[in-house]
């Protein structure tokens, strides 16, 4: 087999191996011995609980691995290797391609990486729109201007869910951070990147980078922390300045559609009044507005990552979100079971190890 990119591992040494060598799949930290497990895993309390037991994780062949985070790559644990995951092998987990680069510092690419949107939950969301489109009459090329667009987990989602009848094409991607250009730039030149804080980007910047209005705007302002607007401005402005940016962009350049995908941590959804808000916000701007929380395992990613998406248009009538492709459990519409994370990573080439 050809070698990967972004897949170097290293050897590990002393207790951090003793740890790996000693978890069986599916073990966490607190199936270890005591003697290995780390000082800070302290089980306090009646219930015996507290300990960050999630610390360490080796991962199934068979189960989907739990999220992939930015902070996984010294936690999950290979199936079989004694040794963590390598960024190709996270990205795997994503359902990236095996030969789409990520540019940038280690931690620039685990960030990227660990930010996407799976792409088989992006083609699954992607498979709708087309069948929206269809209903409306709709065909042939679509045009997406892509925002937030990261390291373009949810393009590729489009892109993969083109068919004869309806190609969709990003033809403007936009991102403040730079290695997310480079990895973009890299990969899919004819996406048109163009970096840009949101905040200071004009949306008839948009529409001239494409030389047309795009026919779907899809991304999702990412969740601002009520410290960083400031508390009096937080209370009056749950959603932040990046989402009311983005709303003025949607507003200027009038897509058929918009899909948004991760708005606020779902931690932070206990504020209900946020996706009111959210409704509201399209409401004024003559947009109608359906949610749904969909689990990229039922759409064939090797990973359980949950995800909040808004589909908004002028009339939604016609849409509707995708019914699961796979099941964690047997089933009675005879769907395939979920993919496992050790499935996918055995289809990669090996590791190169670090010199
Ligand atoms: C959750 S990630 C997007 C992931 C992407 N949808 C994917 O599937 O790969 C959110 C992105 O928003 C970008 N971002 C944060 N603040 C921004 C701003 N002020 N203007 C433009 N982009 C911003 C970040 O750099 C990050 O790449």
């Amino acid at each position: 087999m050809t070698q990967a990119l972004n897949h170097e591992t290293r050897a590990y040494t002393g207790i951090v191996l003793e740890r790996i060598k000693h978890l069986p799949p599916g073990g966490k930290m607190g199936d270890l011995p005591p003697h290995l497990q780390h000082e800070s895993f302290v089980r306090t309390g009646a219930k015996k609980t507290g300990g960050p037991n999630m610390r360490l994780l080796r991962l199934e062949h068979d189960k989907p691995a739990l999220t992939v985070t930015a902070y996984i790559f010294n936690k999950f644990v290979h199936p079989q290797e004694d040794r963590y995951l390598t960024p190709r092998e996270a990205a795997s987990l994503q359902d990236f391609p095996v030969d789409y680069a990520f540019m940038g510092t280690q931690g620039q690419v685990h960030q990227q990486i660990g930010n996407a949107v799976p792409v088989k939950l992006g083609k699954a969301i992607a498979t709708e729109v087309a069948n929206y489109f269809v209903k409306q009459g709709q065909t042939g090329v679509i045009k997406i201007a892509s925002y937030f667009c990261g390291a373009g987990g949810l393009d590729l989602g489009f892109e993969q869910a083109s068919t004869d009848t309806i190609q969709f094409k990003t033809c403007f991607s936009t991102d403040i951070e730079e290695p997310v250009e480079k990895t973009i730039r890299k990969n899919r030149s004819e996406w048109n990147f163009q970096r840009a804080d949101i905040r200071a980007l004009d949306p008839e910047q948009v529409s001239q980078g494409m030389g047309c209005n795009p026919d779907v705007i899809i991304g999702g302002p990412p969740c601002q922390p009520f410290s960083v607007a400031g508390k009096q401005k937080a209370i009056h402005d749950p959603l932040g300045v990046l989402y009311r940016d983005y709303i003025q962009h949607i507003d200027y350049l009038k897509p058929k559609m918009v899909v948004m995908e991760n708005v606020y941590g779902l931690a932070q959804v206990k504020a209900a009044n946020m996706v009111a808000e959210i409704y509201q916000s399209f409401a004024d701007i003559g947009y109608a507005v359906t949610h749904c929380e969909l689990m990229a395992a039922d759409y064939g990613t090797p990973q359980k990552r949950r995800r909040l998406f808004f589909v908004a248009a002028r009339d939604l009538d016609g849409f509707r979100f995708p019914e699961p492709t796979h099941s964690e459990y047997e089933n009675l519409l005879g769907l395939p079971r979920y993919v496992g994370a050790g499935e996918i990573l055995a289809t990669l080439p090996p590791a190169r190890l670090k010199p």
